[in-house]
């Protein structure tokens, strides 16, 4: 005992580092818990970039993911492939090289690819689905299916997919959608949150900042001629305000957010108010039902304004949407 009380603080510093260990360990196995639901649903993990091997299966596993977190250096303004695309990176939106919870991550597609998508009305390859935000988030072209590039993301984001079952439901993977306000988003007060809350990262004017070597942004641009198309997914309210809501400002996550929903749909109003790029593709959405409650460009089916279908309030539109589905299937 006497051992014990002229050596209490080694032994003390040994019991706090096995608790520190222990609580390190505990919670990492929470999480991985958390990412997908039990049950019906697939209880996967993402890989680890370290699991690659040196071989040309994994190289081109590699350089798919160099793509997609640098996309401006190959296909931006300046880039090193061919200058196609807007500046933005796939990362931008697809945080954390497409792997982060319910931002838009690429764990559920090699699962669900081919897939019948409504916008376009036909099954799209995962290579389309690619295709479909270099021409509409990156307001760039399309590039050549059998080109390395694109084989590498491909190869890419089928890696980031591989614990996912065929056919699963993988809860985290894709987006989170919140629910809709009563009213409509109000882009004024959005402007405010803006000013408070983006605006040091992302400019007065929504402009974002270029690294020094003007290849990559800083912190990307959210409206104005280098920013996404009037045609993609971010043009979306619901889209945007999800992302916005589970992302920004920097540092928030779907556990933990710091803005409550009716900022995150303000603000999403606010910039989406702003100009963005005007591309269109004709083709989209050819059965005009289909088209989302949040899409904003008619002609629609429902009697609801382009302004409703921009801002809300969105509740009544997907009342008469459903009574139309429902219609439809007697
Ligand atoms: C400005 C934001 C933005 C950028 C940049 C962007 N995307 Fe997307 N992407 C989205 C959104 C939003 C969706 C989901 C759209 C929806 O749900 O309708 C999406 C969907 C996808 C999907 C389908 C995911 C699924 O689960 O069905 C793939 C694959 C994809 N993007 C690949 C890419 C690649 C590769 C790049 C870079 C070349 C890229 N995206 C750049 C916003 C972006
Ligand atoms: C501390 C700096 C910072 C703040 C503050 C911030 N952002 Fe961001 N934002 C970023 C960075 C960095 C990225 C790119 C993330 C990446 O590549 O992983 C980003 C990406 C985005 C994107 C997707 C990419 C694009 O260009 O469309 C949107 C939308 C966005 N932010 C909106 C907001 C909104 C809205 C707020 C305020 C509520 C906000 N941000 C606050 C740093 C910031």
């Amino acid at each position: 005992m006497s051992h014990l009380r002229e050596h209490w603080f080694p032994y003390l510093l040994g019991v706090i580092i096995l608790g520190v260990i222990a609580r390190e360990l505990l919670s990492s196995d929470a999480t991985k818990e958390n990412l997908f639901k039990p049950g019906d649903k697939q209880i996967s993990i993402v890989p680890g970039i370290y699991e690659l091997s040196n071989s040309e299966a994994g190289n081109l596993i590699r350089y798919g993911k160099a793509l997609i977190d640098s996309t401006a250096k190959y296909f931006g303004p300046h880039g090193l492939v061919a200058s196609i695309t807007n500046g933005l990176s796939c990362q931008n939106c697809h945080r954390e090289s497409g792997t982060k919870l319910y931002t838009n991550n690429f764990l559920a597609v090699a699962s669900n690819y081919p897939k019948f998508r409504e916008r376009s009305g036909r099954l799209e390859s995962i290579e389309w689905r690619i295709n479909e935000c270099m021409q509409r988030s990156l307001n760039g072209e399309a590039i050549d299916s059998m080109s390395k590039e694109m084989r590498a993301m491909v190869a890419y984001i089928k890696w980031t997919g591989k614990n996912v079952k065929k056919n699963v439901k993988a809860d985290g993977a894709g987006t989170k959608e919140l629910t809709f306000l009563e009213r409509a988003a109000n882009s004024i007060t959005g402007k405010t949150i803006y000013s408070a809350k983006c605006q040091s990262c992302h400019g007065e004017n929504g402009e974002g900042v270029l690294s020094f070597d003007s290849v990559n942004y800083i912190y990307p641009p959210l409206w104005g001629q280098h920013s996404y198309a009037v045609s993609a997914g971010m043009f979306r309210l619901s889209k945007l305000a999800s992302f916005v809501k589970h992302n920004m400002p920097l540092g928030a996550t779907y556990t933990e957010p710091l803005l409550n929903n009716e900022e995150a749909w303000d603000v999403a109003a606010y910039i989406n108010s702003q100009p963005h790029p005007k591309k269109m593709f004709a083709a989209d959405w050819p059965v005009l039902k289909s088209k989302p409650v949040d899409y904003p460009f008619g002609p629609y089916t429902d009697g609801f304004s382009e302004k409703q279908h921009k801002y809300g309030p969105f509740e009544p539109i997907k009342k008469v949407r459903d009574e139309q589905m429902a219609m439809m299937k007697k």
